[in-house]
């Protein structure tokens, strides 16, 4: 008998993939990206049971249980691969959610392989939610997910919450399978968004698509009223401060900064290597103020850390080898021997030795094209208990609604952003103390958990879901 939780949560990746070691037991491997880290730290202690792929191709093995949260993997084909998760979800959807700053490719077979697989999920999860459940569905991979559970699954409560930007209407009408993406989203009891412009957005074209009414906060739709919100997604902050203070991280951090040069400013970009992340634009900015001699290799020196995603998607290829000729260019004429202009890193890292780059950082760079939150600025800003460095953000982040004290700028414009990187090498102790202080006051308030509790008591009025998740996680043991 398959063993049933009341919170079942359905995202696309399980926070670990296929290889488990062979004893069996099974550790959070924290995947790259928002969704695992934001989830990770709501879902460890409870009794949820995760819906997910588990990252490998074909039949998926059981897979134990990490503490007491339960997993139940979803198997995927190399062919469903393809058309699913690298095609519909990354190709057509990433690109049009992201202000197609790639060009989104419509292709009708990755569309069936999409509502195949969105199937396959919503079945796994009515399988193991029990009566009267809550179901919460993650993200532009599962939009059709929502309204297949209230076919599978009248009974239970259904959220749905999209971590990326939800476009504006004369982007998505773009879609061919517009009116089944919009009525999918629509099938929850509740849809949350990252900002609010994204439920205006939705609320809009209910209205024109569907013949629904509605306004930002509600929409009525096949005879039940769908709440639609705003909850800026955040990050563990009570984690990010205790490893961070963790004498190995500051170990870690010192010696970081003696090997990129004592005195040297450093500048920092931690990016999944995306389309999305800005990572060009950045990498000219920096070029040009080197041109012209506004800053120098031998008091200045960029980190790009770009960890490899989406690595078979051709789009991402050829990003991937743009970047690197244009690293390789900018080191071949400005750098100098023992001292590159940039250090760029094309490799995962784990949790302790981010948080001692964050620690280096005198200026963290943050300039995404578009970006549904973008949690790296929130955990720089978290890593930085000692109210020093600078934070320079996109006004394109969903980050820079909440984060108004950085350094915020255009990342289009490279005018301002080369000013704005020498606004903020140049601010004074004083003026980043103000700023770090005032963002990091606003992320200890709207830290995951109150985004948790503030989703899901929204979700259910009653309460008792949100009464059910940790407050906060136990704080670090020290582990030198
Ligand atoms: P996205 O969801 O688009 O990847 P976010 O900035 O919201 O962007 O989230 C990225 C998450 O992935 C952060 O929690 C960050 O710490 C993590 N991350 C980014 N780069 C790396 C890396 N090189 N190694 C491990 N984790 C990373
Ligand atoms: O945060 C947006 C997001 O697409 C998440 O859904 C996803 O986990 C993350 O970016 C990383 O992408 P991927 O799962 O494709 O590696």
């Amino acid at each position: 008998m398959m063993r049933q939780s009341s919170l079942v949560v359905v995202a696309n990746r399980l926070p670990l993939d296929d290889n488990v070691a062979p004893d069996g037991a099974c550790e959070w491997r924290r995947s790259p990206g928002g969704l695992a880290s934001a989830l990770h730290a709501i879902l460890e202690g409870t009794t949820a049971t995760w819906v997910g792929w588990g990252g490998g191709i074909g039949a998926a093995p059981p897979l134990p249980d990490i503490g007491t949260l339960r997993l139940r993997p979803v198997a995927l084909s190399e062919d469903e691969l393809r058309g699913y998760y690298e095609g519909f979800a990354n190709t057509t959807l990433w690109p049009l959610y992201h202000d197609a700053v790639e060009q989104p490719v419509f292709d009708r077979g990755w569309w069936e392989t999409y509502r195949t697989v969105n199937r396959r999920f919503a079945e796994a999860a009515a399988e193991v939610a029990e009566p009267g459940a809550a179901v919460w569905v993650q993200d532009y991979h599962l939009q059709l997910v929502p309204q297949m559970i209230r076919e599978l699954r009248p009974d239970v409560l259904i959220g749905f919450f999209m971590h990326v930007p939800f476009p504006p209407p004369e982007l998505f009408m773009q879609l061919p399978r517009r009116l089944e993406l919009l009525g999918g989203m629509l099938g929850a009891d509740l849809v949350g968004f990252q900002r609010e412009q994204a439920a205006h957005n939705v609320a809009q074209l209910a209205g024109k698509m569907l013949g629904a009414r509605g306004a930002d906060d509600a929409i009525i739709y096949d005879g039940r009223v769908v709440r639609t919100g705003a909850f800026p997604v955040s990050i563990d902050v009570t984690e990010m401060e205790a490893l961070s203070a963790r004498p190995y991280v500051l170990n870690q951090a010192r010696q970081l900064k003696h090997d990129l040069g004592q005195h040297k400013k450093v500048l920092l970009s931690v990016d999944r290597l995306d389309y999305t992340k800005g990572i060009e634009h950045r990498l000219t900015a920096y070029s040009e103020l080197l041109r012209d001699g506004r800053i120098k290799v031998r008091d200045t020196v960029m980190v790009q850390v770009a960890v490899p995603s989406r690595e078979r998607v051709e789009s991402y290829r050829g990003l991937k080898d743009r970047i690197e000729r244009e690293v390789g260019r900018i080191n071949g004429e400005y750098g100098r021997v023992g001292e590159p202009a940039i250090h760029y890193l094309n490799q995962p890292f784990d949790r302790a030795d981010l948080a001692a780059l964050y620690r280096t950082a005198d200026v963290m760079v943050v300039t995404p094209l578009r970006d549904g939150m973008n949690l790296v600025a929130k955990e720089y800003v978290a890593a930085r208990a000692d109210d020093t460095g600078a934070l320079v953000l996109s006004e394109f982040a969903g980050a820079a609604a909440e984060l108004q004290d950085a350094f915020q700028v255009n990342p289009h414009d490279l005018d301002g952003l080369k000013k704005t990187l020498l606004d903020a090498l140049d601010a004074t102790p004083a003026d980043l103390r103000r700023r770090m202080q005032a963002m990091r006051a606003h992320i200890t308030e709207n830290d995951i958990h109150a985004w948790a509790r503030a989703y899901l008591s929204a979700l259910d009025h009653t309460g008792q879901l949100a009464r059910r998740l940790p407050r906060q996680r136990a704080v670090l043991a020290d582990r030198a």
